[in-house]
């Protein structure tokens, strides 16, 4: 699998989990806990959540299906690499340390891997990358990062001490290719990995036309090949969310896909690079 590597040298697989939707519903919870964990047995090492998410819900099922497989020894805190985000109302220099500690209790771990503002918000940001900073110093998490933030934002962080920033989650698919820009290539400059969400496009990809005519030369399937495309753009990884067991053993196979010259340019005639700047996209 192709790897993305962190300011701060820390090489991630190109793939990781999305779990947005999972921990809403009581009736839904022991089928999330157990595609986690089956997602782990699989080889998925990175898992993308949020307090946002199920308000909580979805890193108790994190943390379930990870006490699970550590308990097990499918895998070892240090293979796990756990992100996490914080609300931006609660990205205070303080708010920041007690939304990480919920967090923390929730997922039933020491510390987050990588923990992001989840947009840009209501405080100064150098108050919450001092936050960050804190936790960072203090062993809470290991990296922070950014989320939905755009070029100028991300330049604004030179005069917030933001120098430690590892990484920016934004919107990114064959359909949202917005980024591609100005954003993305920021990003490479400074070595910081661009972390692709709704990379299927919440299922918009799955069945498109342009991307199954290209799957069926490879025997695989449209989100395989949406995936692999954006696998082989040089510093961005996927977190495609899936509970189903078939699109989870689906999404970590398209990590092998490798796309050749008419691929490439069949897709990139249905699906152009952007010509001038858009605004990011959010979901
Ligand atoms: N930072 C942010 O603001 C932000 C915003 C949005 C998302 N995210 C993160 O990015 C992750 C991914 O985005 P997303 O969940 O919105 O959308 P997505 O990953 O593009 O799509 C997920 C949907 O596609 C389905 N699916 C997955 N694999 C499939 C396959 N191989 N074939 C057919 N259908 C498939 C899933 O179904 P099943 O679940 O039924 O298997 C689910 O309904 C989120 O879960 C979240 O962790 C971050």
């Amino acid at each position: 699998m192709n790897s993305v590597a962190l300011p701060a040298g820390v090489a991630l697989p190109a793939l990781g989990l999305g779990t947005w939707h999972m921990g809403e519903a009581a009736r839904t919870r022991a089928a999330e806990v157990a595609a986690v964990r089956l997602a782990l047995e699989i080889g998925y090492r990175v898992i993308d959540t949020a307090e946002m998410y199920g308000e909580g819900g979805a890193e108790e099922v994190v943390g379930r299906a990870a006490a699970e497989a550590l308990r097990t020894g499918a895998v070892t805190r240090d293979e796990l690499f756990i992100v996490s985000k914080v609300y931006p109302h609660n990205a205070s220099r303080g708010g920041v340390a007690a939304a990480c500690d919920r967090s923390l209790r929730r997922l039933g771990l020491d510390w987050i891997d990588l923990y992001l503002l989840h947009w840009p918000g209501p405080h100064p940001l150098r108050d919450t990358v001092a936050g960050f900073e804190a936790l960072r110093a203090d062993g809470r998490i290991r990296h922070w990062g950014l989320s939905n933030f755009d070029t100028p934002e991300m330049k604004a962080l030179a005069g917030a001490g933001g120098e430690r920033c590892a990484a920016n989650q934004v919107y990114y698919s064959l359909s949202a290719r917005g980024a591609e820009f100005d954003l993305l290539p920021w990003q490479r400059e400074h070595s910081m990995p661009l972390m692709a969400y709704c990379p299927l496009d919440q299922g918009g990809l799955v069945n498109e036309p342009v991307l199954r005519e290209v799957a069926g030369r490879h025997g695989a399937t449209a989100s395989q090949v949406a995936l692999a495309w954006l696998m082989a753009q040089r510093g961005v990884m996927v977190i495609p969310k899936a509970v189903r067991e078939a699109h989870l053993r689906e999404n970590f196979a398209a990590a092998e896909l490798v796309l050749d010259a008419a691929d490439l340019g069949a897709i990139e005639r249905r699906f152009p690079a952007p010509r001038r700047k858009q605004p990011l996209a959010m979901r």
